[in-house]
């Protein structure tokens, strides 16, 4: 409650000082509480506005209604106050300006102080790997496609020509997901396997000719350890069209190994088994680390283990069961023919940065990671 000057009952010196004394220290408290200039405009305005300020009040009611013979007294008293209130509303204005100022002080800017450096962020060693396999097939002309991490049992399995209980679904030590049991089998759900699920959903969606990649995360139940880890990431590649060949199976592989690890690189085919793919075959490339020779600085060249080739990839032309999948999208294995390709985009990583522990790549230690941005 801002203080109001009240009327005198009388105007003995005793009724004098206490009522001086009560406006000296509400002006005292009005004072201390000013915070900035704003709050001592208030405080003059309050005390010293002509027109009803405390000091007009003051005249007002004490002087003016003084009888003549303590007009003296009164007069003195009230001159004296209004000295103390011009002292104080003078001093309030300086501390005011003075808090303006450190105001300001605390508000400006240094620019020779040296900036908050943030770190930039950089493509992961394995991301970057698969972007760069992925980008040599773009430039052939692939399109990139994508799928979902958790999978049916229907399109991680069964379409890719894995029937229920054969013993090939044993090669891929699959995560399940818990208490699928009521469903049918094809709708159980499990975390995909190997990104070949993607081949079947891009077929359901878009009719032959077709030329696609499909980089992706994968899971499979093996222990971490310095070759394995239970997330992985694999490129898939699927091209299907009328007339393909295995000969265009081997010259789009051969010419994407050049391109990505460099044009001296052979590459080497060698008889394999996948359910989805007949025939099939796993692709070498020439050691890239020791040019194929199988010994780098007179010692075993390790990445090959001595003999010169690195197993990359597994392959074949896809299985005219996996196509009666998606018969009546177009895909009628009488009239159209594909090849498909998939590969570990991790241990392409491994091998071409020279790591020896795949946890590396997982453990996110700016100190590791940074040897790559
Ligand atoms: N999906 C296979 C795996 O994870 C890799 C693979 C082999 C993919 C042959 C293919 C292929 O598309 O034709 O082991």
């Amino acid at each position: 409650m801002a203080y109001t000057v009240s009327k005198l009952k009388d105007f003995s010196p005793a009724t004098l000082e206490k009522a001086a004394e009560k406006l000296l220290q509400a002006l005292e408290d009005e004072s201390a509480a000013i915070k900035n200039e704003s709050d001592w405009k208030a405080f003059r305005d309050h005390w010293m506005a002509s027109k009803d300020g405390v000091l007009t009040s003051l005249n007002d009611l004490w002087l003016k209604a003084a009888p003549k013979d303590a007009k003296r007294d009164v007069g003195q008293r009230v001159n004296e106050l209004k000295k103390r209130v011009e002292q104080a509303v003078d001093g309030a204005r300086q501390k005011a300006e003075r808090a303006a100022d450190s105001q300001s002080e605390s508000d400006r800017l240094d620019i020779t102080l040296p900036g908050i450096q943030r770190l930039v962020g950089a493509e992961h060693p394995i991301i970057k790997t698969s972007n760069e396999m992925v980008a040599v097939f773009r430039d052939l002309g692939y399109s990139v496609q994508e799928g979902p991490e958790i999978e049916t049992d229907y399109y991680n399995f069964e379409s890719l020509n894995f029937p229920p209980n054969h013993p090939a679904r044993d090669t891929q030590d699959t995560l399940f997901i818990a208490n699928q049991g009521s469903k049918p089998l094809r709708q159980q759900l499990l975390l995909r396997t190997h990104t070949s699920p993607v081949q079947i959903r891009t077929m359901e969606r878009l009719k032959p000719p077709i030329r696609i990649v499909i980089p992706g995360r994968v899971y499979r139940n093996d222990p971490p350890d310095a070759s394995h880890s239970p997330m992985f990431h694999q490129i898939e590649g699927l091209a299907v069209d009328t007339n393909i060949t295995f000969g265009d199976l081997k010259g789009t592989l051969d010419h994407a190994m050049k391109a990505f690890f460099g044009s001296s690189v052979k590459t080497s085919f060698r008889p394999s088994f996948f359910p989805f793919t007949e025939p099939s075959a796993e692709m070498l490339v020439s050691c890239f680390v020791c040019g194929g020779s199988g010994r780098r600085d007179s010692e075993p060249c390790r990445p090959c283990k001595q003999t010169g080739w690195i197993e990359i990839l597994g392959c074949g032309m896809v299985d005219p069961n996996v196509f009666e999948f998606v018969k009546d999208n177009g895909y009628d294995p009488a009239k159209v023919s594909g090849f498909a390709f998939g590969m570990g985009a991790d241990r392409i990583a491994l091998l071409k940065y020279g790591v020896d522990d795949l946890q590396l790549f997982f453990q996110n230690d700016v100190r590791f990671l940074r040897q790559f941005a």
